[in-house]
């Protein structure tokens, strides 16, 4: 749903073309996919690279003389190459192929309780982190009597980033935040975090998950010791993510997950740890999903990440302003600085029924506490309703969305 009048610093109307489900009609309207911060649509480009791989290279990777296992695991480490070079990190090693933010974060908190994490230590947490960044915290903190300290919300929704420093202790030894808030779409000020961190010698880890998707992410200037994401939010496959760590983590942090492959010699005695990623990646990999991945970041860089964040940033910006102008919804973590992420509500209505209606028209949106729900109970509601734009969403499906909005409000007064 394009209007031809529309211009935009992208050819959507191309882009759309790569994407086939754009051009499904649900309930007898054409598609409007709003729901990007769940996952994203995937290009054909990255749907062919996956068939092309199962139908011409499919073979186990690493340790196989023959062509097809060779060709495989080119394919792969060239992958490898591609990732770590659009987050510019010149050793791909530190580019760690996992099932996805989950995942890494889970690995992560194990290798930490296994060589850094003490009894009675203390991690800080924000108040808009999504599960995965909370119950693998707190399972550690349950099992090993530490804390878990969270940088309170302004009135505005957004951190309170004064209120940080006073959170730290002795005993504080990692900080674990959202560069982007799945919800509400802030964007967390990575460099106070940083300051304060550096300040206090803090172990620092960003879930990536909603903010590779919408902005430049440079690894090397971040110059953090973790970074996680997942590809299916970056139009890659589901099943498949990454766990950066820094150089000194990947010396250093044991594997918790062993196996096939991450070993250079075994005994019945001993095991002797491959050095660098293969450490960390047990068992056969899911070898298409990172072939599909590196093939969406390809594609993302066709047109330039920088791009896209400023398209996205449009769109927030028009769609904000849309909502303000019915006096019916309110907006929370309102901030003219969003990743493509806006979270509302319509006044006396539950957000399940404002999702179930607008899906009549053919637009998904998701409902409900959005995995966050210590978030949810600081707002005090039961949940919102999440719009999260993609590179091919437009300003007319914004409109088309305002309308039947409108229309929903009246049938639920
Ligand atoms: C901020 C954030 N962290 C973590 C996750 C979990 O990602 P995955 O389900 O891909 O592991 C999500 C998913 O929505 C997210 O938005």
């Amino acid at each position: 749903m394009l209007l031809k009048e529309e211009t935009h610093i992208l050819d959507i109307e191309s882009i759309r073309a790569d994407f086939p489900i754009l051009s499904r009609r649900i309930n007898n309207y054409p598609l409007v996919y709003f729901d990007n911060g769940a996952t994203t649509q995937k290009p054909k480009q990255v749907v062919d690279a996956i068939s092309h791989y199962y139908s011409n290279t499919n073979s186990n990777i690493h340790r196989g003389v023959h062509t097809l296992s060779r060709e495989a695991t080119e394919a792969f480490e060239t992958a490898r190459k591609t990732i770590a070079s659009h987050f510019n990190i010149k050793n791909d090693q530190q580019i760690i192929f996992t099932a996805g933010t989950t995942d890494s974060l889970n690995i992560l908190s194990n290798g930490l309780t296994q060589s850094v994490l003490r009894p009675g230590d203390e991690i800080i947490l924000s108040s808009y982190e999504h599960h995965s960044n909370i119950l693998t915290w707190q399972l550690w903190a349950e099992r090993n009597s530490g804390k878990l300290k969270v940088i309170p919300l302004k009135d505005d929704h957004s951190l309170d980033y004064s209120a940080l420093e006073n959170l730290i202790t002795p005993k504080t030894k990692l900080i674990s935040v959202a560069h982007v808030s799945n919800t509400l779409g802030l964007i967390t000020d990575l460099d106070k975090i940083k300051t304060l961190a550096k300040k206090h010698n803090l172990i620092v880890v960003i879930d990536g998950a909603q903010s590779a998707p919408h902005m430049k992410v440079d690894l090397e200037k971040l110059d953090v010791d973790f970074f996680v994401c997942s590809a299916h939010k970056i139009y890659g496959p589901t099943g498949t993510g990454i766990l950066y760590m820094s150089d000194k983590w990947l010396k250093q942090l044991p594997t918790t997950k062993p196996g096939g492959g991450t070993i250079k010699t075994v005994t019945f005695e001993k095991t002797e740890y491959a050095e660098g990623a293969l450490r960390f990646e047990p068992g056969t990999p899911n070898i298409e999903g990172v072939i599909g991945f590196a093939t969406a970041i390809n594609y993302l860089n066709r047109f330039g990440i920088e791009k896209i964040h400023q398209y996205e940033t449009e769109l927030v910006n028009y769609a904000q302003d849309k909502l303000a102008e019915i006096p019916e919804v309110i907006v929370y973590g309102k901030s003219k600085e969003k990743a493509a992420v806006i979270s509302f509500n319509v006044k006396d209505t539950h957000p399940f029924d404002v999702g179930t209606l607008l899906d009549k028209y053919g637009i998904a949106v998701r409902t409900g506490h959005h995995c966050t729900q210590p978030l949810m109970n600081l707002l005090c509601v039961p949940g919102t309703v999440r719009i999260s734009f993609g590179i091919y969403n437009t300003k007319s499906e914004i409109d088309f969305f305002i309308e039947k909005l409108k229309k929903v409000i009246t049938m639920l007064k």
